[in-house]
């Protein structure tokens, strides 16, 4: 199924490409599906068989820790065998192109690829061209990280109780973050009011008709707001001799957050997220990546629920299991 505007309550695609494409009501049941795996995650025998004899290709082009391991842990926690290629290994390195790579591991029948991409639409182009195996994006560029939109939905919706009437702050390096195109699809679909706050020069242009408040004050983003997710500076997507703030100490003196703006600007029972890896001293200050305040562990629990979920309905194993009377 090609990507398009939905008003799906139950998720039916072979594919997850980008929180864009889907419904509140589609993004409500995979958060449901998740929450029903998250027990696993904790009893002392992890393993159910539910994805027995499916294939999963963990095709990563560009750096992960969590979000591959959690896909990988996820898998086989419904045990199914798992595959893994970086970019390194790849015959990218030779010169072989995404498309190439993808139709290749196709013709051994894997029944998922998760892939990861360090340009945007790639996930979109193997879904395109492979209709005979399941895409999720794992990351395409700087345009959508969905299975991370949805564990910080999943984690707010846990830590909130809902997300009607909620304000969520994103704090910091917006321009180049897929993480905050994907928080900004789904906040915005299931009901949450989505601040952005950073230097202008990371904040793109007309952020406002997504039905978003802009701001370049971190007082006036943090007040009244339920959530502030802070983000790391994407060094990685800033052209080489770009210069967007003047140095890392001034960033972080006026978008960094610490125990005092906290105390000073924040509600007592403000959520901190952050989608990791944290940069210490620059985003977050130590006391508030570590304090009462943050469900950054949270988040990363919940993710590998979230990716149970993804992969268990991308694969039809709901409708399998409806047929079956196991619904
Ligand atoms: C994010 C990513 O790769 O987009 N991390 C993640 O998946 N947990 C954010 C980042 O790298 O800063």
């Amino acid at each position: 199924m090609s990507p398009g505007a939905s008003t799906e309550d139950t998720f039916r695609r072979k594919d997850l490409l980008g929180l864009r494409f889907l419904s509140a009501g589609e993004i409500t049941h995979i958060l449901d599906v998740a929450e029903q795996f998250r027990g696993l995650n904790t009893r002392a025998v992890k393993k159910v068989p539910t994805l027995r004899g499916k294939s999963v290709v963990h095709l990563f082009l560009e750096p992960s820790t969590r979000t591959r391991t959690s896909f990988d842990i996820a898998a086989k926690r419904m045990s199914a065998d798992t595959f893994s290629i970086s970019g390194s290994a790849s015959s990218t390195t030779k010169g072989e192109t995404l498309l190439d790579t993808a139709k290749n591991l196709a013709a051994m029948h894997p029944d998922i690829i998760v892939v990861r991409h360090r340009r945007a639409g790639g996930a979109m182009i193997l879904a395109d061209a492979l209709p005979e195996t399941c895409i999720i994006n794992a990351g395409d560029g700087a345009c959508e990280h969905p299975t991370q939109g949805l564990l910080d939905l999943l984690t707010i919706r846990r830590a909130l109780g809902g997300f009607a009437g909620r304000t969520v702050t994103i704090l910091g390096d917006i321009t180049h973050s897929r993480v905050a195109r994907s928080n900004i699809w789904g906040l915005t679909k299931v009901g949450a009011k989505v601040r952005v706050c950073g230097p202008p020069t990371l904040i793109p242009m007309g952020l406002e008709e997504w039905g978003v408040e802009v701001h370049h004050n971190l007082e006036e983003a943090v007040r009244g707001a339920d959530v502030l997710m802070a983000l790391r500076i994407q060094q990685e997507r800033i052209p080489r001799g770009g210069h967007f703030f003047p140095t890392l100490r001034e960033y972080s003196r006026l978008y960094g957050l610490n125990r005092d703006k906290l105390r000073r600007w924040a509600r007592k029972d403000v959520v901190i997220m952050h989608p990791g890896p944290v940069n210490r001293g620059v985003e977050l200050e130590p006391e508030v990546i570590d304090g009462d305040w943050s469900v950054i562990l949270d988040q990363v629990e919940n993710g590998v629920a979230v990716r149970m979920a993804c992969m268990y309905l991308v694969l039809g194993g709901e409708r399998a299991a409806a047929r079956e009377g196991r619904g």
